[in-house]
């Protein structure tokens, strides 16, 4: 285990049966729908939790990156959200868009994406966060997939960061205090 990793929270076995559950509550409401679905995939966090769903699903799918920031360099969230990263494509009303979030917190950039996909015509959107922090919602946001409740802990891992560190663990771990302290 990686030196600065107080506990695994999640192992990679767990993140595996997690992500095929939420894949296939996806497929099965998905399975239907006319259109295009858009995998859109909130970097950077998600990518590797997005590369896993997408090859889970049973059900053709595109993909789209929308970069955002909320938070600055540490763990406390600024309430922010700035569009760095934008959609590529203009024209959304053909559109059943999933977001793919990593983690869901406080909700903020879950929600304020959902709105603002809604407000430019998306045809459909509905969320999905492979962990949720229940304990840090300062919106009434849920997402419409969540894949594990997690403990309200500073975590890394499977694309979660610590100042751009620790993408690369394969499992999801708690951060020694230390570490975000010193
Ligand atoms: C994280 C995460 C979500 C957001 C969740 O991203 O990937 O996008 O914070 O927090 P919220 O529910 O409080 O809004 P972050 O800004 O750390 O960027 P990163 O994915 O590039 O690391």
């Amino acid at each position: 285990m990686n030196d600065s990793i107080e506990r695994i929270l999640f192992t990679e076995e767990e993140i595996k049966e997690a992500t095929a559950k939420v894949a296939s509550e996806i497929s099965r409401d998905y399975k239907d729908a006319e259109g295009t679905t858009v995998l859109l995939c909130i970097l950077k966090g998600s990518l590797v939790f997005c590369s896993d769903l997408m090859r889970k699903l049973d059900f053709p799918t595109e993909l789209e990156f929308m970069k955002v920031s909320s938070y600055g360099s540490g763990t406390i969230s600024s309430g922010q959200l700035n569009i760095t990263l934008d959609i590529s494509r203009k024209d959304l009303s053909d559109i059943n868009i999933i977001i793919v979030e990593d983690i869901i917190d406080t909700g903020i950039t879950l929600s304020r994406i959902h709105d603002m996909l809604v407000k430019r015509g998306a045809k459909s959107v509905k969320t999905v966060a492979l962990l949720n922090n229940p304990a840090r919602r300062g919106t009434p946001y849920e997402p419409d997939y969540s894949g594990l409740f997690m403990p309200n802990e500073f975590v890394v891992g499977y694309g979660l960061d610590y100042n751009e560190k620790f993408r690369d663990l394969p499992y999801i771990g708690v951060l020694k205090p230390e570490i975000y302290k010193r």
